[in-house]
């Protein structure tokens, strides 16, 4: 018999769960308003809100943030940190910063400037955000592909990115950002063959090329599995020769490097290294801790580098295809092939009967919570926000609920719990009459702190 898979890793710590019903919940979404962002932890039993610092550190990561080395200057936290940086992107200079968003702030402080274009794949709400903030434009150049299996569907459209960079000055451009995996797309991964060719497009056109790096790892399992000439290749030299195409990279810590918060900028050149040093002292802190501890810069060392081993990647993808096989089973409308941090429900084939002002999406978000605690969140209309010019909805494809999975914390019962809820409020889902309507939102990233009624 062929042994079945299992976790390259065992429970060491357990954290209860609170077990809350169905009056408390109906309670707790109201004063919520209806927005799950609003809920206390608690509150929820399964918490797939996002897989961005919710991941279990390791006993190795722990033990390495008892040896932080916090001075102020020249730790050697950050130099071990450096050093695992190199190792495993190539990129020779780097700033760590506190978080994702926060190095995306420090390096487009450098390269985006009012009236500027930022294409790329779908940029993710607080790059696009970053960008809006300066008055420039995200240009989101993701390939069109509806089928269920095309094996990269984060990919660029070649034609789409040329027609921007051939109708565009070189100096209003302000990088290329590709996003690994495409998180907005649905966790789906971009291939070493599109990589490639953003990279000689950026030089074609004398642009500088970013990846948004926030899960390398995960895309580098992909290709590994699904690119010719990748199979049985290692990941960390997958994954270098990904970053090999790029100047540059932006890093939120807290999804692939397993800990709970943290993030860094990298470059190849010392150049926009140096820029951007001046930006990093100012919103971060200085050039040897910006933004992080060293016991902190000690355990994003470590992960790195246990999160691209790949029998914990193996378990990663694993399991969330589980989830999303189960939500199959019971005919839920979902997004294929599965992405690679999270399970994609389609709300407007779950919903159909709910118009997109009423936020579909946002419902069924609200429904599953109501079913069974299960946390997940809205990528629609809500969170696309409105058009800055224009004020209105931007109303997009795209009406989905992720439910996206912590690395190492919950276990395969824990998912058939989740497709059980879903499955219930799917086999309900012609009770659901209406949705839900805006009382109050914010003038960017509404999403966040959204009140909303339910019609
Ligand atoms: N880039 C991508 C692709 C992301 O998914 C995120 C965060 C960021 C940048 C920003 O990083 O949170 O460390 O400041 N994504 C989380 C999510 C929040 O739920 O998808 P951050």
């Amino acid at each position: 018999m062929e042994l079945p898979f299992n976790e390259p890793f065992k429970t060491k710590m357990v954290e209860n769960i609170y077990r809350s019903t169905k009056t408390e919940r109906e309670k707790w979404i109201k004063d919520a308003s209806f927005n799950l962002f609003n809920l206390r932890s608690e509150q929820v039993i399964i918490d797939l809100l996002t897989d961005s610092g919710t991941g279990a550190m390791s006993d190795k990561q722990w033990s390495a943030m008892m040896l932080g080395d916090e001075s102020y200057a020249g730790a050697s936290s950050f130099y071990k940190l450096k050093d695992a940086i190199k190792d495993i992107t190539g990129f020779n200079y780097f700033l760590p910063a506190h978080q994702g968003r926060a190095a995306e702030n420090v390096l487009f402080s450098v390269l985006v400037k009012e009236g500027d274009i930022v294409p790329g794949n779908s940029h993710f709400d607080t790059t696009k955000g970053h960008i809006e903030f300066r008055k420039a434009q995200a240009v989101d150049c993701t390939i069109d592909d509806a089928t269920s299996f095309h094996p990269f569907k984060g990919n660029v459209d070649l034609e789409k990115l040329e027609n921007v960079l051939k109708s565009t000055p070189a100096e209003k451009i302000s990088c290329i950002i590709v996003t690994v995996t495409n998180n907005t797309a649905g966790g789906q991964p971009v291939s070493m063959s599109n990589l490639r060719e953003v990279g000689k497009l950026s030089h074609k056109y004398g642009v500088k090329f970013i990846i948004d790096a926030a899960r390398f790892a995960e895309n580098a399992y992909f290709i590994r599995l699904r690119e010719d000439g990748y199979a049985g290749k290692d990941i960390r030299e997958i994954a270098g020769e990904m970053f090999s195409y790029a100047d540059g990279m932006t890093m939120s810590s807290k999804k692939d490097a397993i800990v709970n918060m943290g993030g860094f900028t990298a470059f190849r050149e010392e150049e926009l290294f140096r820029q951007a040093s001046t930006f990093n002292i100012i919103y971060e802190g200085f050039l040897t801790y910006g933004g992080m501890s060293g016991r902190d810069m000690n355990a994003l060392a470590q992960g790195l580098y246990e999160g691209t081993e790949l029998p914990y990647l193996e378990s990663r993808i694993n399991q969330v295809a589980h989830l999303g096989s189960k939500m199959k089973e019971y005919s839920v409308p979902l997004l294929e092939p599965f992405g690679g941090h999270a399970i994609f429900i389609d709300a407007k084939k779950f919903l159909p009967h709910i118009p997109k002002e009423e936020f579909p999406a946002q419902t069924l978000a609200i429904e599953l919570y109501l079913e069974g605690g299960v946390r997940g969140v809205e990528i629609g209309a809500l969170m696309a926000d409105r058009d800055p010019i224009t004020r209105q909805n931007r109303y997009t494809d795209l009406e989905m609920v992720r439910l996206a999975l912590p690395r190492r914390v919950y276990s395969n019962n824990h998912m058939d719990y989740v497709a059980a809820v879903v499955r219930n409020v799917f086999d309900r889902r012609d009770l659901l009459k209406r949705g839900v309507q805006i009382e109050w939102e914010a003038p960017i990233m509404r999403h966040f702190t959204v009140r909303l009624n339910r019609l």
